[in-house]
């Protein structure tokens, strides 16, 4: 079948190399892509969001099968756009995808639908969020309700900063659309994990657990960044709480999105606090993580396609799926100054030499091809994966790997694993 798979990022890489492994895939489209993509894929010129030219695109090139990487098509409406073209569509609708699209339709179905969570209230205006805010203990968390790229979270140390952020995404609308409404939560203590199931409303595949390092610098110091590593499994979750966060979690999401009559389908994946054994959700993403895809699609052995496909025609329960024991890493190389400016267009070498050791797999996220050459093209530039067999092996030879590719300013974390480690 004819292919197309939607966005340009790491987890995007890690998905374009698992679908051109498979039997099924005849011919594999990107749009846009970036210059890893481009080795098992024909780039097409589009962005991930443009879903009219994209439908075109679909319609045109007679492509049998679509597959979503990002939100904001999904949160847009690409999956029903295909549905009534008559193309399947990898990935939840626009009424399932509000679980990512909004903060609190997705509290509003936790709390409904007795899912564990942190108390929250939403609001409109800014003044009844201020006197909401007046009688919490800080730290208190604000959030923009829709889509704002990872930036639309605050975690404010006194009354006086959560009331500037309120007014910043309230009245000086700084996240547009998205901050017109906030949400304010209360501060979940705790280690964070993230578990991703495939899903087809009816059955659901869990994956093996991963946790991202969202900071920029060592130690969990720094700006809030996309994420700068990930590692598979992280140990935080114990099989007991694996079983409680599959049942509690991501099979009563599924139940509570039936019987809104949204049915969920895809990839679901919580962003969970653990604290004290006990697991509750931070927030709900409609898609693959990036970087968690990374590593976590590395150790995925079975074919992929069939299980996206298995989601859209609901018959996850025939497949089966295995995993390799191994753990992996993802150390992410990112342009010097992401998460704030940052220059493109700078020469990358020696991913050739990187993969050349072994149980390597160097995925591109913004890179491009300039003259023959890779170039730095993006924040997050490359995520150096690795598998070994136990994690300080994974860790160090993802390390050895990064040693090897040079690029002007190249920024990355020391520590990533280290956590899981102690
Ligand atoms: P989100 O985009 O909702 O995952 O938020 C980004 C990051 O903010 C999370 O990964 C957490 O580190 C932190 N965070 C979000 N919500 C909370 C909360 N209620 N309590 C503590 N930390 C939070
Ligand atoms: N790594 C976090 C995310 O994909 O949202």
């Amino acid at each position: 079948m004819d292919i197309l798979l939607v966005g340009s990022g790491g987890r995007e890489h890690a998905l374009a190399w698992k679908i051109a492994q498979s039997p099924l895939c005849d011919k594999l489209y990107a749009a846009p892509g970036n210059a890893g993509i481009a080795q098992h894929a024909e780039l097409v010129d589009i962005e991930a969001d443009d879903i009219a030219l994209l439908l075109r695109f679909v319609k045109r090139a007679g492509i049998d099968f679509v597959v979503v990487g990002p939100e904001a098509p999904l949160v847009g409406g690409l999956v029903d756009e295909c549905r009534t073209a008559g193309v399947k569509a990898f990935g939840p609708d626009k009424a399932a995808a509000q679980l990512e699209g909004s903060k609190a339709f997705a509290k509003d179905i936790m709390r409904k639908h007795s899912v564990p969570t942190g108390g929250y209230q939403a609001f409109d205006r800014a003044e009844a969020a201020k006197g909401y805010v007046s009688d919490m203990q800080p730290p208190i968390v604000v959030k923009a309700d829709g889509l704002a790229a990872g930036k639309g979270v605050v975690i404010c140390n006194s009354h006086q900063e959560a009331g500037e952020w309120i007014d910043t995404m309230i009245i000086e609308g700084r996240f547009g659309s998205a901050g017109s409404r906030v949400v304010i939560e209360e501060f979940l203590p705790g280690e964070e994990a993230s578990i991703l199931a495939f899903t087809d409303g009816k059955t659901i595949a869990t994956m093996p657990t991963s946790q991202d390092h969202k900071r920029a610098y060592d130690f969990d110091k720094g700006p809030n960044t996309g994420g700068m590593g990930a590692y598979s499994p992280a140990p935080v979750v114990s099989d007991t709480i694996y079983d409680q966060i599959e049942h509690d979690i991501l099979i009563q999401t599924v139940h509570a999105m039936n019987i809104e009559g949204k049915p969920y389908r895809g990839v679901l994946y919580a962003g969970l606090m653990i604290e004290d054994d006990a697991p509750r959700v931070l927030e709900y993403n409609v898609r693959f993580g990036d970087p968690e895809a990374q590593p976590v699609l590395m150790r995925m052995r079975s074919d992929l396609l069939p299980v996206l496909l298995s989601t859209v025609d609901e018959n996850l329960d025939e497949q089966e799926i295995e995993w390799d024991d191994r753990p992996a890493v993802c150390v992410v190389m990112a342009s010097g100054g992401y998460p704030n400016s940052y220059k493109k267009g700078y020469p990358i070498e020696g991913i050739d030499e990187a993969e050349a050791l072994g149980d390597v797999k160097v995925f591109h996220a913004g890179t491009a091809e300039a003259d023959g050459q890779t170039v730095t093209n993006g924040g997050r530039v490359l995520g150096v994966t690795a598998m070994g067999d136990d994690l300080t092996a994974a860790i160090e030879r993802a390390y050895e790997a990064v040693e090897k590719i040079h690029f002007q300013d190249a920024h990355y974390r020391r520590d990533i694993g280290a956590k899981a480690l102690d």
